[in-house]
């Protein structure tokens, strides 16, 4: 028998018991910088060499943050469920606690590309400078969607809600779009679990919607344990 579909969509606060920021909990500010500052193609125009410095810092963290028991628990859900990840976060912890389909809406930060060449994807572990170049000579530059950029992987995210028989939306303030419309995409029938410590969510604006007002780690393993009674 075909595994249901279960959506999750996952925003900076799923990581944050991993110790990594979120974004909006500091006035704002993204580790001290305005984020239009740090992630828009107009703040890298201006001070390149403090964008690609500060993605710097982001990657080396990743090398000492592990993933937390919320990334954890979704693995668990993939036993009983067709399980599609759609993330906002550019952390690798969904893929190193185990999901095995992971859709990043953002980009990542183990990625990288040339300016002028959106769609030639390259693996990244270390830094980047102002000089290095892609293969095709332009600067490099982080594979992270910077606001006012086209979001390419949004369609596939959209087809993945429509046929979920189960959506799960776990830290994320639902303040960027287009990633805080894909709730409007399930089928109406569809239950939508929200998980988040301050959830941001109009409650009647959605006929099966189950708020669980509590932190990942905790949250999601009583939506897991609903769901496949581990
Ligand atoms: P935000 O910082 O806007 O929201 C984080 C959410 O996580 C808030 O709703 C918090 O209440 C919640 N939260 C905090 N601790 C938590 C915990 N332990 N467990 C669960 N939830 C917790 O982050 P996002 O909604 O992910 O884009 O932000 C969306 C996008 O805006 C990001 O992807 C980023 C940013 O600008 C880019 O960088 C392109």
């Amino acid at each position: 028998m075909e595994k249901e579909k279960v959506v999750v969509l996952t925003g900076a606060g799923i990581s944050a018991e991993s110790g990594i920021k979120t974004f909006r909990d500091a006035d704002g500010l993204w580790e001290g910088h305005d984020i239009m500052e740090v992630a828009s193609p107009t703040g890298f125009e201006k001070n390149p060499a403090l964008v690609l410095d500060f993605y710097n810092q982001r990657r080396r963290q990743l090398k000492e943050v592990v993933p937390n028991e919320g990334h954890k628990a979704l693995v668990l859900l993939e036993e009983q469920y067709d399980v599609t990840i759609v993330t906002q976060n550019v952390d690798n912890l969904h893929e190193r606690a185990g999901s095995s389909k992971i859709i990043h809406l953002h980009g990542e930060l183990s990625k990288m590309r040339g300016v002028q060449y959106p769609y030639k994807i390259y693996d990244c572990s270390g830094d980047i400078y102002v000089g290095d170049v892609c293969k095709r000579g332009s600067q490099l530059r982080p594979h992270i969607v910077w606001f006012g950029e086209d979001v390419p992987m949004i369609e596939t995210a959209i087809a993945e809600c429509t046929q979920a028989a189960i959506l799960m939306i776990i830290g994320t303030s639902m303040q960027v779009y287009p990633a805080a419309s894909l709730i409007n995409f399930v089928p109406q029938s569809t239950p939508i679990y929200f998980i988040d410590p301050k959830p941001s969510v109009n409650e009647s604006a959605y006929q099966n919607l189950t708020v669980i007002a509590e932190k990942a780690s905790t949250g999601v393993a009583k939506v897991i344990e609903e769901l496949v009674g581990f």
